[in-house]
């Protein structure tokens, strides 16, 4: 179930270039069930500007009552900017758990999956990790990001798993991008789940043409919350051109193949 609630600030700090990690205290964290959700939050602060922006849940600590955010400061004078400079204590208006996360119960212990993010769609992926790992699934994460300064959470998802990071610069880890990174390694999977760029998202459904696989979306969405469709996209197969899902109630996950990218 949906719900808002003023939610407190127990940790904010820079991870990396432009990124800041957000963690966040109230009892809706006990609605966040599914990860590959997303909340949608709103910042007030004196005159600045209002901030509505659809953010995804990084990681649930059910027992702290606790949730993490990692998002990306689009630049100055932006809500994002305003959310950045919000301190320990501060409150933050969140709405949420929205959209439908990855499925868990596609896999059985002892299978083998591989988690593909690109830069701002990584986040989403470490607490579908957590899960998998809970559940005996062996994990394997290619994580992409521009360069060096802008990689964050290695050493969280090498804590995990087998974890490969690109730069499309080579300068940290695999020169190239994800993609590279699998056709370097011969990597395969029992199913495969990615978060990121759409071409990104393309570029990983056509390399695993037969596995399973499961795409997250959220970079297509605007108002979070169904109002705005600036997030619908085609249905694959219908001819009609009419068909439509919304990325932000529909998904952000959709199974391979469900939607034209
Ligand atoms: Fe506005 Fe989906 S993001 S309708």
């Amino acid at each position: 179930m949906i719900e808002q609630q003023n939610m407190t600030i127990v940790s904010h700090r820079s991870i990396a270039e432009d990124i800041f990690e957000l963690v966040l205290e109230g009892s809706l964290t006990n609605r966040m069930t599914s990860p590959g959700q997303f909340v949608h939050v709103k910042v007030t602060s004196g005159s600045d500007p209002l901030l509505r922006r659809p953010i995804s849940i990084c990681s649930i600590n059910q027992s702290l009552n606790q949730f993490t955010m990692l998002y990306r400061v689009s630049g100055s004078g932006t809500g994002t900017k305003v959310l950045s400079n919000l301190p320990k204590g501060s409150k933050v208006n969140v709405l949420g758990p929205l959209g439908n996360g990855f499925p868990l119960d596609e896999l059985e212990a002892g299978q083998s999956a591989l988690l593909i993010g690109g830069g701002i769609g990584v986040p989403p992926l470490y607490e579908l990790s957590k899960r998998l790992t809970e559940r005996g699934v062996n994990v394997t994460h290619i994580l992409g990001f521009q360069q060096k300064s802008a990689v964050f959470y290695q050493e969280e998802f090498e804590e995990l798993g087998d974890t490969y990071v690109a730069t499309v610069d080579g300068s940290h880890g695999i020169k190239g991008f994800v993609t590279d990174v699998v056709d370097q390694l011969s990597l395969k999977s029992d199913a495969y789940y990615t978060c990121g760029p759409t071409p990104m998202l393309r570029a990983v459904e056509q390399k695993f043409e037969h596995t399973t696989g499961f795409i997250s979306m959220e970079e297509r969405m605007g108002c979070g919350i169904g109002a705005c469709l600036a997030c619908v996209c085609h249905v694959n197969g219908d001819e009609s051109g009419l068909l439509y899902k919304k990325v932000c109630s529909d998904g952000p996950v959709f199974k391979r193949g469900e939607v034209i990218l």
